[in-house]
């Protein structure tokens, strides 16, 4: 079966889908995405995905192209089309196709690309198996929490994880923190068995996966602390795990070669996981939502 593809207004066998080349994604990376995890034929996280689309594209002063009614249509037409039982949709808005100048065109109009992929449904045993991350500066720019297309530094640093033997690369921050992984949010379980995870600031994506797991921690009545955490701590730290659409819940078990807790998947890891599972099974929408556009009580500036 061939693979579809959404482009602006027409759905495509994906080898003949293509974008002209002055789109603004192209040249400037002029433009945000959103990834849509589909898990046993449900999509997940719905509302907070369109919450942080309309957040990235108005802190880009994108115009949506469509109403959230029509874009999930195409969503689960891509889906349909594609018959994804387990996978994701790759959502893509850019602000155009204009004659290349830096500032911002009068007359373009946004560019809606949306496809879709199949993956196959890990077993328990792939789940719950942990993962390697490597360290690396955050060299990124100052506003990671708009989901730009511009991924430059989150390329390099997963293909040194990749190169490295590792699955995920966490950057470390000028002051000595860890913001997130290259696609990734980064946890970690204290000694004094606090969940950690950096506040939703411009440092890091607000990950929509981040905001279930918190609702799960909560009903389980872990103690969640939004705040930085140092590779030191990291490396001490009991459990670690990362959150991600398409990777759910994993277990990190080494840290720069360091093994975390007994180099498997720790107690609350796996109890967020489970929750987090039995939650998107439900196919309802977190508690916790992304905001839609800039609140200054909710995205704070470091
Ligand atoms: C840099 C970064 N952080 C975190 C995440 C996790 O976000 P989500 O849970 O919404 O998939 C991603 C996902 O693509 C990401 O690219």
């Amino acid at each position: 079966m061939s693979r579809i593809a959404y482009v602006n207004g027409r759905y495509f066998i994906h080898q003949a889908a293509a974008i002209h080349i002055e789109d603004r994604g192209y040249q400037f990376a002029d433009g945000i995405y959103e990834v849509f995890g589909v898990y046993k034929g449900k999509l997940i996280g719905t509302r907070g995905h369109l919450d942080r689309l309309a957040y990235s594209l108005s802190e880009l002063s994108i115009k949506n192209p469509m109403s959230e009614r029509a874009i999930m249509h195409i969503v689960r037409e891509i889906i349909r089309r594609n018959r994804i039982y387990n996978g994701l949709v790759y959502l893509q808005i850019t602000r155009g196709i204009a004659p290349r100048d830096h500032a911002f065109p009068n007359q373009a109009s946004p560019i809606l690309v949306v496809t879709g992929k199949s993956t196959k449904v890990s077993s328990d045993e792939e789940l719950r198996s942990g993962i390697s991350v490597i360290t690396i500066p955050d060299i990124r720019w100052g506003r990671v929490d708009i989901k730009s297309i511009s991924l430059l530094p989150n390329v390099l640093g997963k293909q040194l994880a990749k190169e490295t033997g590792a699955y995920e690369a966490w950057m470390i921050d000028k002051n000595g923190f860890i913001t997130e992984g290259t696609s990734t949010n980064a946890w970690i379980v204290t000694e004094e068995g606090e969940l950690v995870t950096r506040s939703a600031t411009n440092g890091i994506l607000n990950g929509i996966t981040r905001l279930a797991v918190m609702d799960v921690a909560k009903e389980a009545g872990i103690r969640i602390v939004e705040r930085p955490f140092t590779l030191k701590e990291a490396k001490k730290a009991r459990e670690a795990f990362i959150t991600a659409s398409t990777t759910h819940v994993k277990p990190v078990t080494k840290i720069d070669g360091n093994s975390i807790g007994n180099g498997h998947i720790g107690i609350i890891t796996l109890q967020l996981l489970d929750g987090f599972l039995k939650f998107i099974e439900k196919g309802t929408d977190s508690k916790n939502l992304h905001p839609r556009c800039r609140e200054t009580k909710k995205i704070r500036h470091e």
